[in-house]
């Protein structure tokens, strides 16, 4: 007789309601493609059967969570559950002040046009998509200071989420320090594979920041993601606690912005986090023009204290580690097989190396999005690109940004879906894999003057 012999984990809670999910026919999912233009943004959701397109709002929340929406006070002004929420933000990421936004992009939008003039430079560990618009939008200019490393899918480096310091002094030397209102810095790195920086760098780069007098405005929407990683990887940090680590993380930071839709397992809410007093009046300011009163900003009462009960909820230990532990199932099941996939694994998702997987299709012919199509034909599992399409043109040139990382990115939401539905997710890929010599392109056919990634339409070529 055989023994198990490993000790498994499993996941750190019981299923109290269940979604039923619907699976398609090849028949039906080729024509819902062909209607969605090759995009899978643009795909009903009834006609997806495991969604991995995004972590973002598609979060299952707790039982403690939902007792808490029938706690919403629902008034105007001065919501209980906002002065909840404050709490929260000040305890467990000790910035001094709150402005609540529907999202994160709410949060993006009003710290871009409070700090940045035309002609100013905004460096930033990659690009996020939001983000880097709202700072164009202000009349800033976007420039990547991440280290070499994560601009390669194979790299192994432990934090490929690192700002890489020499980038950053050769931009303060070329344009000066009063032209950099503030660096964004990403923890995790969405755009590299959910990759972190490390506590090393972060303290580095405040230190850097200070005597140049730049501010530092970390993106924490996956920052306790974060503070996992630099549990397991960075030495004197294994018996931390990861509240712990994120406060200190925050620390080195001047304030946030915040999509609390996705550490924060809600399905709508955001946030800025200031220290500094004149900053956060501005931004209260603004808020009221652009998201709701600044005690509710965009946000029912009851969606404020659902991310405040997330927020204690994202730290706890167990829930983390079972968070990123299903993301790497997912990662060392499609290296065994041999997929290309960025490495390490990241905290949210796995990225398909898609100029590895369609070597034969060139950029311009879209191999990510033609494979995240693909996989949705194969299985009725939708995917995201993120490669050429995402990265959108240049605003100078005209012409396409032609990012080295060219992604296909399976997105787990925290909680929802099963080691079983992990399992279908890499056998699915895998069979993709195997008729990959058979896949051919796409063209673009329609094309969105912002963000065009979310409502591009495609033809196969
Ligand atoms: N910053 C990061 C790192 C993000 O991943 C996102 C959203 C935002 C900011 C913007 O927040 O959506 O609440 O306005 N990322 C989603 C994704 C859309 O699928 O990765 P938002």
């Amino acid at each position: 007789m055989q023994r198990l012999k490993k000790r498994s984990w499993a996941e750190p809670f019981k299923i109290k309601v269940v979604e039923p999910l619907k699976m398609t026919s090849r028949e039906e999912r080729e024509r819902a493609l062909k209607e969605a233009g090759y995009n899978t943004f643009l795909l009903r959701s009834e006609d997806v059967y495991i969604d991995l397109l995004t972590d973002s709002g598609t979060n299952a929340m707790s039982d403690y969570q939902w007792a808490g929406m029938m706690l919403g006070d629902e008034a105007y002004a001065g919501s209980r559950n906002f002065y909840r929420l404050e709490d929260a933000v000040k305890r467990y990421y000790g910035y001094a002040h709150l402005v609540p936004t529907h999202q994160g992009r709410g949060a993006e939008h009003l710290i871009s046009r409070i700090l940045i003039k035309p002609g100013d430079f905004v460096p930033g560990n990659m690009y996020f998509t939001t983000t880097r618009l709202h700072q164009e939008l202000a009349g800033g200019t976007f420039v990547d200071v991440i280290i070499d490393e994560a601009h390669d899918p194979a790299s192994l480096h432990p934090f490929k989420g690192n700002v890489d310091l020499g980038k950053l002094e050769a931009l303060v030397k070329k344009v000066g320090a009063d032209k950099i209102p503030y660096i964004s810095v990403a923890a995790t790195v969405n755009m590299a594979g959910g990759q972190p920086i490390s506590m090393a760098n972060l303290k580095e780069l405040h230190a850097f920041c200070s005597r140049q007098g730049i501010r530092i405005i970390l993106d924490a929407t996956r920052a306790v993601e974060n503070a996992w990683f630099i549990k397991i990887r960075e030495k004197g940090y294994e018996s931390r606690s990861i509240a712990e680590i994120l406060k200190e993380m925050c620390s080195y930071s001047d304030g946030c912005t915040m999509s609390g839709k996705k550490d924060l397992l809600v399905n709508i809410g955001g946030f800025l986090a200031i220290n500094d007093a004149e900053i956060f009046e501005e931004a209260r300011n603004l808020v009221v023009v652009y998201e709701g009163l600044h005690t509710y900003g965009g946000l029912a009462g009851r969606d404020m204290e659902a991310m405040a009960r997330g927020i204690e909820e994202a730290v706890q230990e167990d829930h983390i580690r079972a968070r990123i532990g299903q993301v790497e199932y997912v990662g060392e099941k499609l290296k065994a097989i041999g997929i290309p996939i960025v490495q390490p694994v990241g905290g949210h998702a796995i990225f398909l190396d898609a100029k590895n997987f369609l070597p034969k299709i060139p950029q311009v012919e879209f191999p990510a999005q033609t494979l995240a199509a693909e996989l949705y034909l194969e299985s009725g599992i939708r995917s995201m690109e993120r490669g050429i399409v995402s990265a959108g043109r240049n605003k100078e040139t005209g012409d396409h940004y032609y990012p080295k990382l060219e992604l296909v990115r399976l997105t787990f939401p925290r909680r929802v879906y099963t080691q079983a539905h992990c399992d279908v997710t890499a056998e699915a890929v895998e069979a993709v894999y195997e008729r990959r010599d058979t896949i051919r392109g796409l063209r673009m056919v329609y094309e969105p003057k912002y963000l065009r990634f979310f409502q591009a339409r495609f033809e196969r070529l």
